[in-house]
């Protein structure tokens, strides 16, 4: 494990480097479209942790993959990812006003903007990740493609929105009516799938062993599980300036959570549980990251 300065300092030196390549493949707005084009890149340039490309990178780093092949999907994943954000607070679904510690897409360019924005992010994504076919060898094209297809799955109907329709639909019941089996699927399509990718992808461009790659995903749904119930429970006891989002919208909308289904003392105990887990499936991985290990345990303890 690193300790918390040398840990805070690589974060920063590696989010930046996230910064940079996100950055590199934004659209640019030259005609007609420039409407469009500045709503999608206002709310990537917003900020945000840049959790997933970053444990993209490292996952990449640890098996010794070629930094030039990912950097299209991180770039790609975290385009996804924001499209996912952009949709989710329009009023249609929850109706936020901020996202990022700035007005949501919606609430500066209109709700229609916002949605195609979002359209535009997520095919953009694609045209992004599949530029790694030019960067490839030929060797390495079938790795490619693997990858391509583990974002597109997990970010479609069988992971993240397949995830936010079982949400929308829980909404509709009274919390009491949603089931910790319900939840949980919720959990791991519409957080931890993403998260799946971001753990996967760098390993599999990486050629890692595929028995690293399965162990890799389980450790994904940990943290994503993890991840999930933390944001659950920083929408209850969290401070609405350090998270860069509204507050207390969760109990707005009667949703249920893990934190109404066990409580508060009930979610903590579960993500300390959860990040137990992953920390202890990550030392059976043929290879390891201080710095990853030191990133998922962080997160456990995570304000923003
Ligand atoms: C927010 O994700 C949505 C959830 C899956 C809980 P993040 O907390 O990673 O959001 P950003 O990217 O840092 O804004
Ligand atoms: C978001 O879950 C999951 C997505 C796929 C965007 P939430 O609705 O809890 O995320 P926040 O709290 O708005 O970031
Ligand atoms: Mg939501
Ligand atoms: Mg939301
Ligand atoms: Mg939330």
């Amino acid at each position: 494990m690193m300790d918390e300065k040398e840990f805070q300092a690589h974060l920063k030196e590696e989010t930046a480097r996230c910064e940079k390549v996100v950055e590199k493949w934004l659209p640019t707005p030259v005609a007609y479209e420039r409407q469009v084009v500045e709503a999608a890149n206002y709310s990537v340039r917003a900020g945000g942790k840049r959790l997933r490309p970053l444990i993209l990178d490292e996952t990449g780093r640890m098996y010794c993959g070629r930094e030039a092949l990912r950097e299209p999907f991180m770039a790609a994943i975290e385009m996804i990812h924001t499209y996912s954000l952009i949709h989710d607070d329009l009023p249609a679904m929850d109706n936020d006003t901020l996202r990022r510690g700035k007005k949501t897409t919606w609430a500066v360019y209109g709700d229609g903007m916002a949605v195609i924005a979002g359209d535009g992010l997520l095919n953009f994504a694609y045209e992004t990740a599949l530029r790694a076919f030019d960067l490839c060898t030929p060797g390495e094209a079938g790795f490619v493609q693997r990858a391509v297809r583990t974002l597109a799955r997990n970010a479609g109907f069988y992971g993240m929105v397949g995830g936010q329709c079982a949400d929308l639909e829980a909404e509709m019941r009274p919390a009491g009516e949603v089931s910790d089996d319900l939840l949980q699927f919720i959990h791991l399509n519409k957080t931890a799938a993403m998260i799946r990718s971001a753990f996967q992808i760098g390993a599999i461009l990486a050629e890692a062993p595929e028995d690293d790659v399965i162990a890799l995903g389980k450790i994904a749904d940990d943290v994503g599980l993890a991840f999930q119930i933390q944001d659950d429970i920083l929408d209850v006891c969290g401070d609405a300036k350090t998270l860069g989002k509204s507050i207390g919208k969760d109990r707005e909308e009667g949703k249920a959570t893990y934190v109404t289904l066990h409580g508060l003392d009930g979610a903590k105990k579960k993500v300390a549980e959860l990040t137990e887990d992953a920390l202890h499936r990550m030392d059976q991985l043929s290879e390891n990251s201080d710095f990853l290990r030191t990133l998922v345990e962080s997160m456990m303890t995570r304000t923003r």
